[in-house]
């Protein structure tokens, strides 16, 4: 475990693999639950971080260069995890983030192509030691993702990002990637097929996650009835 008693656990996915849905879902059942949880996202979940999220989603900034983009994700990331993920983690919190550093190392190292070692320097940099004990990867064919995403921006009226709007290619080498990724650290990672009904990944979601947590941090039930028999 990389911090000293919460639990941290992040969704990595390609462009409509239902990763937010499932942080959502697996938050809201947590809560309900009783347990001590929060969710944030990345890039975003600060006010600067959402700034920088606004810039770096921006369609008309079609010259934004791969570095200037691992630059900007990392600004955000070190305000993120300074401001809000270490000291909930500190505070023996579940976190739940929706994309960390995996994202970077398979958006701009597989699929724009930065030099790896760079993106592990600047991870290293403004991660502040803290890194995820559980990693679900959401599996999905991009032309579906990116299918869902079009329909998405259809319905809802609005244009799709930057990073929506890349060539096909690019979201096949960031699928491939985070597959690459997951296979290097077998025992942080967990692959879930995104093509699953949507209740069915999110069932597998709370399973897996309750097992892990529950080794770590007290059931919330547990301490009410522990409450109650020493009244
Ligand atoms: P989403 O999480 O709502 O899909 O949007 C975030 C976008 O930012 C998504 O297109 C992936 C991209 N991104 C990167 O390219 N690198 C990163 O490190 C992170 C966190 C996100």
């Amino acid at each position: 475990m990389s911090q000293a008693s919460g639990f941290f656990v992040t969704f990595e996915g390609i462009e409509g693999a239902g990763k937010s849905t499932l942080a959502q879902g697996l938050y809201d059942f947590l809560s309900r639950e009783g347990w001590p949880v929060k969710l944030t996202r990345e890039p975003g979940g600060s006010a600067v971080g959402e700034a920088i999220r606004a810039i770096l989603a921006n369609p008309d900034f079609k010259e934004i260069t791969p570095l200037t983009e691992v630059l900007l994700l990392s600004a955000s990331r070190s305000q993120l995890v300074e401001q809000f993920i270490r000291p909930q983690l500190g505070e023996g919190n579940i976190v739940i983030c929706d994309r960390f550093s995996d994202s970077t190392r398979a958006y701009q190292g597989f699929g724009r192509q930065v030099h790896q070692r760079e993106i592990g320097e600047l991870a290293d940099m403004c991660t502040w030691g803290v890194k995820p004990d559980l990693t679900l990867l959401i599996d999905i064919d991009p032309e579906l993702g990116l299918g869902r995403v079009r329909t998405r921006s259809v319905q809802s009226l609005t244009q799709m990002d930057r990073f929506e709007n890349m060539d096909f290619g690019f979201h096949e080498r960031v699928r491939e990637g985070f597959l690459e990724i997951a296979q290097d650290e077998p025992a942080r990672f967990r692959i879930l097929d995104g093509h699953l009904e949507k209740d069915v990944l999110l069932g597998k979601v709370i399973q897996i996650v309750s097992k892990e947590i529950s080794r770590i941090i007290p059931h919330p039930h547990k301490l009410t009835f522990d409450r109650t028999m020493l009244e």
